[in-house]
């Protein structure tokens, strides 16, 4: 049948048939415009880490993770000039000092690194998702107890509204109430604190045949690694923590803040059990101890080598092979395992992030 039309009638039929092609595109151009939005943040698990407990709600884009840096920093979120950078300061791996709960007890300042990788925040693990914490307890800090005034703050700023529409599709600041508000500040906030991964220090490039540790550094490794100063148990490879609940002996008697876990649970045997906290970077981030009780590690070293504390709920770790009456370890030893502490040290890490 085709072969039976005419010259004429083909070349009319092609450019009926461009012209309905043409005009198909235009319109496919019109309907489908490129998506915009956020970009999907590309976020690199290390060899051998285990998997990521993110929050669904809150996936990391970098547009997220570019306003929630900027915050971090910003005096602007708080009415006192605080800054989260002001705890948690990036030169000491995004801890400092001590932090006095309203209780007037102190809470020691836990340092960021890897959170993606908990399975739960706080020292005492009350938090299962980072996001809850601004959200939750900076209310007077932060966020102003004037709301009006972070609203009016934020949506005055040169910068600001753009990102949070790159972020998170806000055309307009005002329109949002003030708990949507908060809780974008959150993700923000969190997603930027998920990008704090380190997997790079000296041991971490020592386990990849990069470089070999020093005499020292391999005497401390050993009593790290072994019986002799049984570490590793809970400060387990690759985080240098295990996810799980100890009472290291810090003390025989537990009251208020101290019985840690318990204050959760209410089980009285997680009386002065407390989240293990990971040894990446701790050369940078004391004082020590979820109270901030040792100002340094040869503090701490002496506590695991003479200063454990028997009570009820003691890890069986601590107290096995006759340990209570201490781990034996000469001035030589202490010195050796400070020294491969120290390897757990990421320079790159403290480079990228510096502010
Ligand atoms: C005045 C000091 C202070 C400021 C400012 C501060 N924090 Fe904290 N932060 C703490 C303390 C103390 C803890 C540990 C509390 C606990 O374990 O009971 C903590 C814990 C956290 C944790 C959980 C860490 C973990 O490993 O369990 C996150 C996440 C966090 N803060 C985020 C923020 C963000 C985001 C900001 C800014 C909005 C901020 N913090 C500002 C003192 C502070
Ligand atoms: C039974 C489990 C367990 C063992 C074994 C153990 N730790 Fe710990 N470690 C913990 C827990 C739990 C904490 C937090 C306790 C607290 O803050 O109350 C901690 C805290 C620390 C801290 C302070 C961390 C910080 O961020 O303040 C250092 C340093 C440390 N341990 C090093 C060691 C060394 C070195 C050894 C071996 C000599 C060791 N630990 C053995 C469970 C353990």
């Amino acid at each position: 049948m085709y072969l039976l039309l005419s010259k004429r009638k083909v070349i009319t039929l092609c450019l009926v048939f461009s012209l309905i092609q043409f005009f198909t595109n235009c319109t496919e151009r019109i309907v489908t415009p490129p998506q915009a939005g956020p970009t999907k943040y590309d976020f690199k698990v290390p060899g051998g880490f285990p998997l990521p407990n993110f929050n669904h709600d809150n996936q990391i884009t970098n547009e997220g993770v570019a306003l929630g840096k900027m915050l971090f920093y910003d005096q602007i979120l708080s009415s006192n000039g605080m800054t989260c950078s002001s705890c948690h300061d990036p030169a000491k791996s995004f801890s400092s000092g001590n932090f006095v709960a309203g209780s007037g007890e102190k809470i020691n300042v836990p340092h960021f690194i890897n959170l993606s990788f908990n399975k739960s925040y706080f020292w005492n693990g009350l938090h299962r998702f980072p996001e809850e914490i601004p959200l939750r307890y900076f209310e007077s800090e932060f966020f102003d107890t004037n709301k009006d005034s972070l609203i009016n703050r934020l949506a005055a700023h040169a910068i600001y509204p753009s990102m949070f529409k790159n972020a998170f599709d806000v055309s307009n600041i005002y329109a949002l109430t003030y708990d949507q508000l908060k809780q974008k500040i959150s993700f923000g906030l969190i997603q930027y604190v998920r990008t704090l991964v380190s997997a790079n220090s000296k041991f971490d490039q020592f386990r990849q045949k990069k470089l070999v540790l020093s005499p020292e550094e391999q005497i401390g490794m050993v009593i790290f690694f072994t019986e002799k100063g049984d570490c590793f148990h809970c400060h387990t490879e690759p985080l240098f923590a295990d996810n799980d609940y100890h009472n290291n002996g810090l003390d025989s008697v537990y009251e208020s803040l101290n019985k840690g876990r318990f204050l959760v649970t209410q089980h009285s045997d997680d009386i002065g059990k407390f989240r293990t906290p990971t040894l990446r970077n701790i050369e940078l981030t004391g004082p020590y101890m979820h109270d901030g009780r040792f100002k340094t590690l040869d503090e701490v070293i002496d506590f695991y080598n003479s200063g454990v504390k028997n009570s009820n709920t003691i890890d069986p770790i601590m107290t096995k092979n006759q340990k209570l009456k201490g781990l034996n370890l000469n001035v030589y030893d202490k010195a050796c395992l400070i020294a491969f502490l120290k390897t757990f040290t990421d320079s790159e890490f403290m480079e990228k992030h510096k502010n």
